[in-house]
Formats: C-alpha cells, sequence, structure tokens
C-alpha cells in the first residue's frame, strides 16, 4: 500500500512512524514532512493547504490512502475534494469538520443535543457584546468563532480586558473573517483532558487520553504554545469519567451529529475539563492532537492502519484498540524565542545517542536536512516520547533523553506530568485506565 501523510510536524511525525510498522505499507510519502519523516519515506514540497496540489500528488502516485494531520486542510474541505476523485482519505469532510472550525457551531450541536460545555453568548455586533459583557461575573473567556492557529481565546480577567479583546475580533478583524463571530463564555475552572476518539458515524471507540501542556513555562506560566509536552493516559481519568464520557457526550453528539444530517468520519479530540467530578467540552478539534498524538501512539499496541481503514468504511464497533499498560510523557524541545519569532537552522546533536536507548522515541516537528546534518527550522523542534513502569519512571526516561540532545538556544519544560504525580496515578493501576 502506498500511504501519504499530510503534514509537517510532530504528530505528523509520529502517525508516519506508527503506519510504517504496519506490513502492509510499501511506501510512505510526506508533505511537506521534516527530517524524521525522511527517514521512513518520502518528503513531498506540497504546503498542507495547497489541496489541489496535494490531490495531483495522489493521482500521480497511485496513492491508495491519505492521512490528513492538521485542521487546515480539513476544514478548507480536503475530504471533499479528494472523496469526490475517489481518492480514498482518512478525515472528517468540511461540512462535519465545523465542529472544529466553527466554535458558534460546535456551541449550537452542543446544545441542541444537550452536551455539557460552558454557558455562552454568541455576537457579531460590537455594541451589543459590549453591553453583554457589563453584566457579567469575571473572568469570562471571549473565543473568536473560526480557527485562529490557537490565538483565538482570550481569558479576560475584568470587563475592559474583556472589551478590548472583544474590539480586536469585532472591530478590528485580528482574526480576520475567523473573528467576525465571537463567543462571550463562562468562565469554567477545573483540569483539563484530550480525549481522542476514532468516530465512524454513530459509533466511536476511545484511542486514548492524554493531558496537554499548553503555556511555555513550568507552573503553567507564561504564553501559550502549540503545546510543550503532554503524558498518557490522563492520570485521574476514570470508569466513572468515561461513562460520564459516553453518555453525555458522545452519544448525544453522534445523534445531534446524525440530526443534523451530518457524518463524521475521522479523528474527533474533544478537549475536556473536569470539575467536581463532572466533564464538560471546552472544544472539539477534528483531528490528532499535537503533541497528544507523539505520547498516545506509542502507547498502542498492534496496527493503527486497520483502525483507520474501519473509521473510514464505518466499521468502528468491531474493530479492536489495545493500549499498552505503561504510561508514556512527552516532552518538547524548543528554539529560543518560541512561540515568538525563532532563528533557525542550528545543528541539532545528540539523536544518534538517544536512538539507540529502549523505550524512547524522538519524533521530529520543526527539523531539516542540511548538508548531511539535522537541523532546526521551527519553534517546536523534538517531540521526545519515554514509555515508564510508572508516570514518574517515564518522567526520568524521557528527561534523560532530552538531556542527551543539544542545540543552540533549546529550551523545555522541567515540569511535564509532574503536577500529575500525587494524583490517582499508582504504580499499580495503571491497567484500569485508557
Ligand atoms: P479552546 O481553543 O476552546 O480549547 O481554548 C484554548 C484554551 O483556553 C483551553 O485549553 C483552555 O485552557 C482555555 N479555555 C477555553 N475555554 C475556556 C472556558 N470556558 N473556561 C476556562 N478556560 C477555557
Ligand atoms: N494539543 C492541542 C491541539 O492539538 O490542539
Amino acid at each position: 500500500m502506498r500511504l501519504f501523510v499530510v503534514g509537517g510536524g510532530g504528530r505528523e511525525h509520529a502517525l508516519a512512524w506508527k503506519l510504517k510498522q504496519s506490513p502492509r505499507i510499501e511506501q510512505l510519502f510526506c508533505a511537506p514532512g521534516n527530517a524524521g519523516t525522511a527517514e521512513l519515506g518520502e518528503n513531498v514540497p506540497i504546503p498542507p493547504n495547497d489541496i489541489p496540489g496535494l490531490r495531483r500528488f495522489a493521482q500521480e502516485n497511485r496513492i491508495d490512502l491519505t492521512v490528513v494531520g492538521p485542521d487546515d486542510p480539513l476544514a478548507a474541505g480536503i475530504v471533499d475534494e479528494f472523496e469526490t476523485e475517489n481518492l480514498r482519505i482518512f478525515g472528517p469532510t468540511k461540512a462535519a469538520a465545523r465542529l472544529e472550525s466553527s466554535k458558534v457551531f460546535a456551541k449550537q450541536v452542543m446544545r441542541c443535543a444537550g452536551v455539557p460545555t460552558a454557558m455562552a453568548g454568541i455576537f457579531d455586533e460590537i455594541r451589543k457584546a459590549c453591553r453583554f459583557v457589563e453584566k457579567l461575573h469575571y473572568p469570562i473567556v471571549v473565543k473568536a468563532d473560526g480557527l485562529a492557529a490557537g490565538k483565538g481565546v482570550v481569558i479576560a480577567p475584568d470587563a475592559e480586558s474583556a472589551r478590548q479583546a472583544l474590539y480586536d475580533m469585532l472591530e478590528h478583524r485580528r482574526f480576520g473573517a475567523a473573528g467576525a463571530r465571537v463567543l462571550i463564555e463562562e468562565f469554567l475552572n477545573g483540569w483539563e483532558c484530550s480525549l481522542h476518539a476514532l468516530v465512524a458515524g454513530d459509533h466511536y471507540q476511545l484511542l486514548g487520553t492524554a493531558c496537554d501542556h499548553k503555556r511555555l513555562r513550568d507552573g503553567n506560566e507564561g504564553p501559550n504554545t502549540g503545546g510543550m509536552g503532554a503524558f498518557s493516559p490522563a492520570a485521574a481519568w476514570d470508569q466513572n469519567l468515561e461513562k460520564q464520557f459516553d453518555e453525555k457526550i458522545m452519544r448525544p453528539l453522534l445523534r445531534g451529529l446524525r440530526d443534523e444530517k451530518l457524518r463524521f468520519h475521522g479523528l474527533l479530540f474533544p478537549g475536556l475539563i473536569i470539575q467536581d467530578g463532572a466533564v464538560r467540552v471546552l472544544e472539539f478539534n477534528c483531528r490528532f492532537g499535537d503533541p497528544e498524538t507523539q505520547v498516545i501512539l506509542p502507547r498502542l499496541k498492534g496496527d493503527l492502519l486497520p483502525l483507520l481503514e474501519s473509521t473510514i468504511d464505518g466499521q468502528i464497533e468491531t474493530a479492536r484498540i489495545e493500549l499498552d499498560e505503561r504510561p508514556a510523557v512527552t516532552v518538547v524541545m524548543a528554539s529560543a524565542g518560541y512561540p515568538g519569532r525563532i532563528e533557525a537552522g542550528k545543528k541539532i546533536s545528540g539523536l544518534e545517542e538517544v536512538a539507540e536507548m529502549e523505550n524512547v522515541q524522538v519524533f521530529h516537528a520543526g527539523t531539516r536536512r542540511e548538508n548531511g546534518d539535522i537541523v532546526t527550522s521551527g519553534g517546536r523542534v523534538l517531540a521526545v516520547t519515554a514509555l515508564g513502569s510508572s508516570l514518574p519512571a517515564a518522567r526520568d526516561i524521557a528527561y534523560s533523553a532530552v538531556e542527551k540532545i543539544h542545540f543552540e538556544g533549546a529550551h523545555y519544560r522541567r515540569d511535564i506530568a509532574l503536577a500529575a504525580l500525587p494524583a490517582k496515578l499508582g504504580e499499580t493501576d495503571v491497567a484500569s485506565r485508557s
């Protein structure tokens, strides 16, 4: 089988790495890929948003299956375009991907279906929005409706900052059309958890749980990033939460989508917040998470390929998903300046030594080959994942690998998975978790 992975980050390297282990994969292409995917197959210099270019490549190279990493091509309709040409592709259609590409749409679907989520007002007019925020208790959350490269959510501590965020989005169009409508949402307290589910129409199966670390610095300080590390399973996830997730979120949601005449086939990643044992949805993503993929896939036993195929074919309910009982920890190494401006082209050393380590996998994100060396080419450079007999053991192994890798200006958080340690994850009972 000839496989095509769209995207070039750590998530796509992890997908390519896992899928390449399938005995049925003969050739693998990645667009645009990175130095990590280049070791597994062939990188193709097509940007992920060039949908006609990707489609032509798939046709000319007799691709049997395309797997899409990032959100933008899904929101722009890559799946619809490929399916029109009878090209097999993993991911939701443009209409179904609106669960991620329009927060207003997602909120409306959740409301109709009775899925627990934050209360919100929806506005496209600055005066009405400003009047609304005067009456609220603070903090509140202001969200741009559309995709805003992870920057469209503002937690406003008072009315003045709420008004500022509203003016930025509705009047000054900071996010273009993505901010032409906003949600003004109640602030929810709790711990956050990333769920990954393979969804095929009316049925789904849980692939795994993880916790991301979005802030740049230790102790959850500093600006938001694409994600500085993760661990899986989410330490405090238990049978009760999983039951609620099934009964209150997934079943009503899939019924609600059917009522809207939408069929979702792909990976659904609900971002949840859990407060006093009650689960609510913060957002839906319609693709694998980054860095969640890098921490979940190393725990997946067996072949990912048939799971993706069953999802496309609507047969996910009979598939078997088995995860390694051992937890995993992923530490992201970033370039100096990230999440702001960075300087690329720094030589990376230590990768060969880490490749010899057991239970460690290094996923490349912003890397490329240059004159025989591997050099940095982006903000998030590497995601270093380790499996261990316990969460502390996985942490120790991941950090001992990170310490062997060097590039000028490298920085990373030192507290990935640390806050989870006093939580419920004992060394003996990881087996019951997803
Ligand atoms: P979203 O893109 O909706 O996931 O928002 C990004 C981040 O903003 C989330 O991961 C949360 O940390 C935070 N956030 C979003 N909505 C809320 C909310 N209603 N209450 C508290 N935090 C929120
Ligand atoms: N880790 C969050 C995301 O992939 O959106």
